[in-house]
């Protein structure tokens, strides 16, 4: 029996759920190849930043004699990249280069956190020939005279904006950090998004205790990451239209956490952490596993079992969320050892 693994993820069909997310790996035009040889089944560039485009332009400005100093102290934030010129055409280069190279579908990706005129990218991305749109919502909410409503109709112009922009279809990558996350998801797909990609990873910095300076560390996902994007996906697959795609991103390393991703609804799984760790011919193993778990219950396709774990027949989510809460701290068993030395 031949298992049908295909899907189909922001109107786009897809020979399976398997899709690489943005990383190193689909920025350069051989790894991209290479990726798509192993079996994914489409990709998602890294991110063109807000900040980039602006900072690019405000080179040129300057370059002009007509720029000014207002984003002075902003700028000195940036990463140490010696020039920005031409940030945003080497995107769209990029983007035809892979895109000639590959038969899958390629999504482009933009980072944003305000609206402006970076919009405008959105559509070049379009016309390179992006098949879709992947907007990533970023943002530390630090600002303590922004309330919760601020920071929400801000993203919300921003969704807004971009899908004014485009008639390819757009994916929201969104970060789990919004406090009433699924009347927030609503108003996401009400505003244009075609589908959710949950969720963004945050990358907390660290300090160093020598030079008391504050270091960035990249640390790779792990299995349990997937948690939390199987818990938003498992509520959120029942409560939005059939036809708004879910992806889920963030702790997928084995066909076993793919599988779990769709069993919850997901219609697409992302991988990027394994990837790196493993290599582009990892998706051929997790292709593997998700073939040989499907094969063994006889499940004739992914679409069969998509979904069979969500919270459908959950009356109120929120009243189960609490239960499943006591019940997980309750289930704890002391190990004997702690149990001994808490008696001696
Ligand atoms: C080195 C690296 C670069 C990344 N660059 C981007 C990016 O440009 N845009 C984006 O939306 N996500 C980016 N991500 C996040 C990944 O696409 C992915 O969402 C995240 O790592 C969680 O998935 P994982 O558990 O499979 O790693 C990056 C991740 C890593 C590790």
């Amino acid at each position: 029996m031949t298992v049908d693994l295909s899907t189909r993820y922001l109107g786009l069909e897809l020979r399976s759920p398997l899709v690489a997310s943005p990383s190193p790996l689909t920025r350069d035009p051989d790894s991209a190849a290479r990726l798509v040889e192993a079996g994914a089944a489409a990709l998602v560039l890294p991110s063109l930043f807000e900040e980039e485009i602006l900072h690019e332009e405000l080179e040129l400005d300057r370059s002009l004699e007509a720029g000014s100093d207002q984003f002075a102290e902003a700028l000195d934030y940036f990463p140490a990249i010696t020039s920005y010129a031409g940030t945003g055409d080497q995107y769209l280069d990029r983007l035809r280069r892979i895109k000639a190279r590959v038969a899958v579908p390629v999504i482009a990706s933009l980072n944003a956190g305000t609206p402006g005129g970076w919009v405008r990218y959105a559509r070049l991305m379009q016309d390179a020939g992006a098949d879709a749109l992947e907007l990533n919502l970023y943002h530390v909410a630090a600002d303590p005279s922004m309330t919760a409503i601020d920071m929400e109709a801000r993203d919300l112009e921003v969704i807004g904006a971009v899908r004014a922009a485009i008639e390819i279809p757009l994916a929201v990558k969104l970060s789990p950090y919004y406090s009433a996350f699924a009347g927030f998801a609503r108003r996401v797909v009400d505003a244009g998004a075609d589908g959710l990609v949950l969720f963004n990873r945050f990358y907390q910095p660290d300090l160093d205790l020598d030079s008391l300076d504050v270091v960035a560390r990249l640390e790779l996902s792990r299995p349990w990451d997937l948690r939390l994007p199987m818990r938003w996906i498992a509520i959120l697959r029942p409560q939005l239209p059939p036809g708004v795609s879910l992806a889920a991103t963030s702790g997928v390393h084995g066909g076993a956490d793919a599988i779990k991703a769709l069993l919850v609804g997901a219609d697409v799984t992302m991988m990027t952490s394994a990837l790196l760790r493993h290599g582009p011919a990892h998706i051929r193993t997790v292709e593997a596993e998700i073939l040989a778990w499907l094969e063994e219950r006889e499940y004739e396709s992914v679409a069969q079992l998509r979904g069979s774990a969500n919270q459908a027949m959950v009356e109120d989510p929120s009243a189960y969320e609490r239960a499943n809460y006591m019940e997980t701290l309750h289930s704890w068993a002391s190990p004997p050892a702690a149990t001994s030395t808490a008696r001696s």
